[in-house]
């Protein structure tokens, strides 16, 4: 009887704490992530030094249970497998440092994995096929990044954002409009009601090249909800909050849409992957499937517990495991 390899893959890059448990196949026995929201919501983003001391206290429980809902033990596992880069340091050291204490302690490898090659990973996962070569869409509240991906850990930039990632623009732009943290599923939810077309919002760089930026966009909210509320008052600007909403997300639905198709377009790739925890946004969603269609594109973009942090995206790391690419037992946490 052939046993089964178990992995455990751990997650802390930024403010969700994940543990999963998975077989070589691959398959996802467990995936157990535990947000941090409440803890930054009154900050109205990420504090880092908050992120740290959350995940020192969600990670062994995190982690208990990933391997109870898979029912492992730690004897049971090949290799621990951890995002060590790229993301904030004091974060990403919570879960390097408890992976190579449990890799020392149970005598097996460790796998140093990139979050982001972790995400772009997650649309393969999704799709149970191979998607390579394809053109990936990296959005979340850290990145916004197109990449030809040759496979998940063979990444080119194609383009990236030269300020805030999209993410972090919605979760800027919610914070000011009284919106909460995160400011993404917020403005989705304010969205709803509100009609796209009623501010003409910019659409930095659309027109040119596979960059971004979305810093000029939330200036732009800004001051049209300064001038709302200087102009008719906060009952009237809170009115018109979903229409602000809503044309807000088209203009980041248009952008992300437009560069993507641009840079399939060059590339001559036929799929197009997308992934972060901003591809979990309906319109975006909708937007993509639309262009893609009228393309002649397949499009891959994972359920939304797979486009947010999570430690099942770590099976990234079963090529390395493959190839005997173990990390020392110095492994670094990296910001980049
Ligand atoms: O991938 P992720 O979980 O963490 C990072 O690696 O950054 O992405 C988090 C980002 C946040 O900026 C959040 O506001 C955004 O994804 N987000 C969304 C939605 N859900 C999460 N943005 C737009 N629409 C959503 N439904
Ligand atoms: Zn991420």
């Amino acid at each position: 009887m052939t046993t089964v390899r178990r992995f455990l893959g751990l997650e802390t890059s930024c403010d969700e704490t994940a543990a999963a448990v998975f077989t070589e196949e691959p398959r996802i026995l467990s995936s157990v992530v535990a947000s941090q929201h409440q803890v930054h919501a009154p900050f109205g983003g990420v504090v880092p030094e908050l992120a740290a001391r959350a995940h020192i206290r969600n990670l062994l429980p995190v982690i208990r249970r990933a391997l109870e809902e898979s029912n492992t033990k730690l004897e049971d596992l090949s290799a621990i497998a951890v995002h060590n880069r790229p993301g904030l340091v004091g974060a990403l050291v919570v879960g390097v440092s408890a992976a190579k204490m449990l890799s020392s302690m149970l005598k097996i490898p460790l796998l140093g994995v990139s979050h982001l090659e972790g995400h772009v990973y997650a649309c393969q996962l999704a799709a149970g096929k191979n998607i390579f070569p394809c053109v990936a869409l990296i959005v979340s509240g850290g990145h916004t990044q197109l990449m030809l991906a040759h496979a998940a850990n063979r990444l080119e930039v194609l383009g990236r954002t030269k300020d805030d990632a999209a993410g972090e623009a919605l979760d800027k732009a919610a914070a000011l409009m009284g919106l909460g943290f995160p400011g993404g599923p917020a403005i989705e939810r304010e969205a709803k009601a509100g009609n796209a077309k009623k501010y003409m919002l910019p659409r930095p760089l659309l027109h040119d090249g596979l960059d971004f930026s979305f810093s000029g966009l939330k200036t732009a909210l800004l001051y049209t909800w300064r001038d709302l509320k200087r102009d008719a008052g906060d009952v009237a600007a809170l009115n018109a909050r979903p229409d602000l909403a809503a044309s807000l997300e088209a203009a980041v639905a248009d952008v992300l849409t437009t560069k993507a198709m641009r840079a399939l377009h060059q590339t001559g790739l036929k799929t197009l992957a997308v992934c972060g925890g901003v591809a979990c946004n309906t319109r975006l969603r909708l937007q993509l499937q639309a262009a893609c269609h009228k393309a002649g594109v397949e499009l891959q973009i994972p359920p939304p517990s797979l486009c947010t942090d999570n430690a099942a995206m770590a099976a990234v790391s079963l090529e390395q495991w493959r190839n005997g690419e173990f990390a020392p037992a110095d492994l670094d946490a990296l910001p980049y």
